[in-house]
């Protein structure tokens, strides 16, 4: 189905829409009614018999029942779009079973049975990327949350922990490679050109972590020996063009196996450990026990095609899979409600490993940035939950900011307040008490407060209230002595009116202004609504930085004079600290600039100080240019409409501009020099080189809002220069939002160059959906009938669409085009990938904190997308949560 004609295949009249069936009633699971399942599932068989357009699935289930539940005559194994073929208990066919919403259901009155079930798919047809699928030739798997059940019928649910030996046959010539999760015990030739291969895994696992990949693939073999002597075979394996392209991908994950084990003392445990690249993927990458699945975008590197960025995402991904082998996989989840219990506690894992790796202070910005840019919104809508949600209706909604990036920094507020050591404590036994387990968060909380020895009573909420705390900080000064006056609010959310107050920690500094130094960091944790700290022996009235490193994830409110935050960005000895004093600065001037309420004078004021503080980071020596080119970010419209009860994107838009035009201009001759003595740097990946490829784009994204002529010949210039990609496609970036001949010529370029590499050509749909350029909208309405567009590969997907609807000028036009586009795609995806569609659904979702205009037809798109007929479960819920 194309774009265009879903429109058309709306209802005419209300009558029509009356007539459609209603979207089906979404289930609601909820968190308090776990319970056990009742059998066991200590070993699983697996069979198949492989065919792009057929697979047969042969399964031999182990059960036993389960002394810790409730007694039952039956057993439901979860299905979704199987038919059984054959089924048989302790050898002996059956057919007493029914079917009920998918799922089978077979009468058991003994102990322990063998239950098998024969069932067959088609994984060429599977366009939702759930389950066994088919791409670019080969066969593979994504089983998390819940494909496994499209496989075989199984109790696909994380607390049922099963050994898995996998079989199977295939064409040799098709799929000269078969994989899974485990050891290879055995392999040999079948009839007719064909070849099986069979898998043992050891360990115990659940349905979610099943992988299986069949098709022509090369490897990338390396070798790691872990600390205590165990030799383990690493393999990256991809299509045969790409493997000059996994060289980074590897050295990252030895990089990851060796820090683990230093880190957290966790090493490998299997004697092989295999990555499989594939380039129709959901999500980024799936951690399968030994059988890491990954998007291609988070594997293949070299200098010519991927940016310094993607250079760091390949590094974070590959450590955060790997990291899950012991927080996911040999601890998981009980049930999806923990889900946070791996994923926040993993992403916390690569941040650190990232910050090992490369800058810490740069690191922890980037993640704050990405925290506020996504997950603040996320916290502040209609789809706000706790990072430990209480009910859902699909659980791949909840793979969310909030869960995976907010629930890192709960774990890390606890790492703060413990200090490195304790809390090193802490994981120790958390991994020693639940090896093996199907664990929850609270079991990890108490393994903290125990191993940590740290009091978390209250700290808890954090796992149950939603939104983003706001903590206003006054500070009084007098005879010697700061008093600093806290107070926090956590904001009402759907479903949880009332919020208790919740622990914060806070690390902060009191600066003198003469020596311009601190006397060391206080770590202050506000336990209650309010509560005063009081700090002596200053002769006079210091400068107080606050929320340093982002020790907690809240905003803060405070007002403060503009030269107090020029004196912290010039001198505060924290980075993010630093970092933050520039953005306040700029959030400060541009929310008055926004509202209207400044005039002439108060306007030059504003720009004054920021003009200050910019080119005293242009020209400061004491920092590197990964950090200046950090501080000379301004922060996104995103993170602007968040400070607003009510934004308008316009609004917002041309003052931010506007802001960037006139520095741009003030600091013409500065910003040209560094651009020029950047561009001198030599090539190659060591962070000066780096950080001089970071200013060269971001001089020229202030001086093409300056002296946008100018500046598209320097950005040509840079383009024809480039000998990586970072420079190409910062140029390329910048030249797309002017309106300049150099422009077509070079996206024409671009084309050519890289045409038939899929991600390069994904960067190419995303820059121009990105860009700054006026008729932007145009542009990605004709991208969509290129013929390089398709709804079928979320990578493509997401490169025109995710960035449009990311690109606020765009995406927010007064006659609401943007959000029509943004709803046709949902509808047209929806059928094809539920999931993916679903996540488009957000950015109109936010439509309450819009102006009333533009609000009312976000809130039109959304009414249009669930009048639609046959919708999924995914797409449903994040909508109906969206108007309600
Ligand atoms: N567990 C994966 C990760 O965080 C996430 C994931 C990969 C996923 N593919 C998915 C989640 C498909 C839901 C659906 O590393
Ligand atoms: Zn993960």
């Amino acid at each position: 189905m194309d774009i265009a004609r879903t429109q058309s295949a709306l209802p005419e009249n209300p009558e029509m829409a009356d007539a459609a069936p209603e979207p089906r009633a979404p289930l609601l699971i909820r968190r308090e009614d776990y319970t056990p399942f009742p059998w066991l599932v200590p070993e699983i068989a697996l069979d198949f018999a492989l065919g792009l357009e057929k697979t047969r699935v042969h399964a031999a289930l182990t059960v036993q029942r389960n002394a810790a539940a409730p007694r039952s005559e039956s057993i439901r194994l979860n299905g979704d779009g199987l038919t059984p073929i054959a089924v048989a208990v302790d050898g002996e066919a059956v057919n007493d079973w029914s079917v009920d919403g998918g799922d089978l259901i077979l009468p058991l009155h003994g102990d322990s049975h063998l239950v098998e079930v024969t069932t067959q798919i088609d994984p060429l047809a599977n366009s939702q990327l759930m389950g066994l699928y088919a791409s670019g030739g080969m066969l593979c798997t994504q089983c998390e949350a819940e494909g496994f059940r499209r496989i075989t019928f199984f109790p696909d649910r994380p607390d049922v922990l099963s050994t898995y030996r996998v079989r199977m046959e295939g064409p040799r010539s098709q799929f000269p490679v078969l994989l899974s999760n485990g050891n290879r015990v055995a392999q040999g030739d079948g009839e007719e050109g064909a070849h099986w291969a069979e898998w043992h895994d050891p360990w115990p696992k659940p349905s979610y972590l099943f992988a299986l990949v069949a098709g022509d693939l090369v490897c990338n073999r390396d070798r790691f020996v872990t600390r205590s002597g165990r030799e383990v075979e690493l393999g990256i394996w991809v299509r045969e063009s790409d493997l000059p392209r996994t060289v980074h991908a590897m050295q990252s994950l030895k990089n990851s196996m060796r820090w683990d084990e230093e880190a957290f003392g966790r090493e490998y445990d299997l004697d092989l450990f295999n990555i499989v690249a594939v380039s129709d993927f959901n999500m980024g990458a799936m951690e399968n026990k030994g059988l890491n699945i990954f998007n291609t975008k988070y594997v293949l590197a070299d200098r010519g095609t991927a940016t310094d960025a993607d250079y760091d995402a390949i590094e974070g991904v590959i450590g955060h899979e790997y990291f899950h082998n012991w927080s996911g996989n040999r601890v998981t989840c009980r049930d999806w409600f923990q889900l946070s219990l791996k994923e926040g506690f993993t992403v916390l894992r690569d941040q650190l490993f990232s910050a090992a790796m490369g800058s810490e202070a740069i690191k922890r910005i980037e993640d704050v940035r990405v925290l506020r840019s996504i997950q603040f919104p996320e916290d502040s809508g209609p789809l706000a939950h706790p990072i430990r949600p209480d009910s859902y209706s699909e659980i791949s909604n909840f793979y969310t900011a909030t869960v995976y990036n907010k629930g890192a920094e709960v774990i890390r507020m606890m790492r703060t307040m413990a200090g490195t050591e304790r809390f090193r404590r802490g994981t120790d036994l958390y991994f020693a008490r639940h090896d093996g387990e199907a664990a929850t968060c609270e079991d990890f909380v108490r393994a903290i407060e125990e191993g940590a020895e740290l009091d978390l009573g209250r700290f808890r909420l954090w796992y149950a209230q939603a939104g983003t705390p706001k903590v206003s900080v006054a500070m009084d000064y007098a005879d010697d002595a700061v008093t600093l006056r806290l107070r926090q609010l956590v904001p009402p959310t759907p479903g949880q009116p009332e919020k208790q107050p919740m622990p914060i920690p806070l690390r902060l500094a009191l600066f003198d202004r003469e020596s311009r130094a601190h006397r060391g960091e206080e770590l202050v944790v506000l336990e209650e609504a309010e509560a005063s700290f009081r700090f002596t022996g200053f002769a006079q009235r210091p400068v107080l930085s606050i929320n340093r490193g982002f020790s907690a994830p809240v905003s803060i409110e405070r007002r403060v004079d503009p030269a107090d935050l020029v004196f912290l960005a010039q001198y505060d000895d924290d980075p993010f600290a630093r970092y933050e004093a520039m953005q306040d600065l700029v959030v400060g001037h541009l929310c008055d600039a926004i509202g209207g309420g400044l005039d002439d004078a108060g306007m030059e004021r504003g720009r004054d100080a920021i003009l200050q503080a910019f080119s005293a980071v242009l020209a400061d020596d004491g920092i590197d240019d990964l950090m200046r080119g950090e501080l000379m970010i301004l922060p996104s419209q995103t993170y602007l409409a968040e400070q607003m009860l009510v934004a308008d994107p316009h609004a917002i838009h041309r003052e931010r501009e506007g802001l960037k035009r006139w520095l741009g201009a003030k600091l013409e001759a500065q910003l040209a020099a560094l651009h020029d003595r950047a561009g001198e740097a030599a090539d190659d990946t060591s962070p000066a080189a780096r950080g001089a490829r970071k200013l060269k784009t971001q001089a020229l994204v202030y001086l093409a809002a300056g002296t946008p002529g100018h500046a598209a010949q320097r950005a040509a210039a840079q383009y024809d220069a480039a000998t990586n990609m970072t420079d190409r496609q910062g140029a390329l970036m910048v030249l797309a939002g002017l309106e300049s001949p150099e422009r077509s010529a070079r996206l024409a370029d671009f084309y050519d160059r890289y045409c038939g590499n899929a991600l390069v050509i994904d960067k190419w749909f995303a820059i121009q959906a990105q860009s700054l350029h006026p008729d932007a909208l145009a542009h990605v309405k004709a991208l969509a009938e290129h013929p390089d567009f398709t709804l079928r590969n979320p990578n493509r997907v997401r490169s025109l669409y995710m960035a449009f609807a990311a690109n606020p000028h765009a995406f927010h036009t007064a006659d609401g085009e943007g959000y029509r586009m943004i709803a046709d795609l949902i509808l047209a995806l929806d059928p094809i990938n539920p999931q993916t569609a679903a996540r488009f659904v957000p950015s109109l979702g936010r439509w309450r904190r819009i102006e009333p205009h533009r609000a009312g037809l976000m809130r039109a798109e959304l009414e249009r997308i669930a009048a639609a007929p046959g919708l999924s479960r995914d797409t449903s819920e994040q909508v109906s949560r969206s108007l309600a």
